[in-house]
């Protein structure tokens, strides 16, 4: 299972990074304009790139096949980490097998159906991203959406990988391991939380206490 950094902050990828828990990164339009203020954004992308050894999303902003096959382009000629992102949408799946042809990486996000999956699996997409929390919020079931995708691929011997995105707190993660998922994209907050445990603190606390009392040194 791979674990991705859902982030363009430099600053959580290099924590995130330093500590040896991310296999790549992805972005999306919103979160690079978060952060960038006036900075180019190809000079953040480029950043990103050198901090991770993996795949690093960066997604088109254009909407019509030839000008994300240009995006796209540019994107994939930033570093050799790059995927190119594009959307699940009739020029999206076009442009997908454009850039595939040319061997370029494409990871087609904005998924919430079975359906938009197969298609992008077929357009040759080496991820597809399905949005689960983005499900969930309006009252559907995101962890479906995994399942039936692994079915999917499984059943018909498709190798695209299953990016389990839109998470929104550790049981998303949890559960897409459970189901199968190959790579799971997750906010810095959320992959915290799956560092971090009370227990853990606590038992700590308690031995430090212990060996404080007994006066030993190491
Ligand atoms: O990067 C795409 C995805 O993870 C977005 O998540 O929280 O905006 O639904 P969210």
């Amino acid at each position: 299972m791979k674990i991705f950094l859902d982030t363009a902050d430099v600053g959580e990828i290099h924590r995130a990074s330093d500590a040896g828990l991310i296999d790549g990164i992805t972005t999306n339009p919103s979160l690079i304009s978060k952060i960038a203020g006036n900075r180019d954004p190809k000079e953040i992308y480029l950043e990103i790139c050198e901090i991770v050894d993996g795949p690093v999303s960066l997604e088109v902003v254009a909407i019509e096949r030839a000008r994300m096959v240009e995006e796209g382009r540019k994107l994939a000629g930033i570093h050799e980490n790059a995927v190119v992102k594009v959307p699940l949408t009739e020029d999206g799946l076009k442009a997908c097998r454009d850039l595939v042809s040319t061997g370029i990486r494409v990871n087609v996000t904005l998924c919430f159906s079975a359906s938009q999956a197969l298609f992008a699996a077929k357009a040759g997409a080496s991820y597809i991203s399905p949005f689960v929390g983005r499900i969930d919020d309006i009252s559907g079931e995101g962890m479906q959406l995994i399942h039936q995708i692994r079915q999917i691929y499984d059943g018909y011997g498709y190798a695209t990988e299953i990016l389990a995105a839109s998470i929104r707190h550790p049981l998303h993660v949890v559960e897409s391991m459970t189901l199968g998922a190959d790579c799971c994209t997750i906010p810095p907050k959320v992959l915290w939380q799956l560092v971090e445990h009370p227990l853990t603190d606590r038992g700590l606390e308690a031995f430090l206490a212990d060996w404080d009392k007994s006066g030993a040194e190491l």
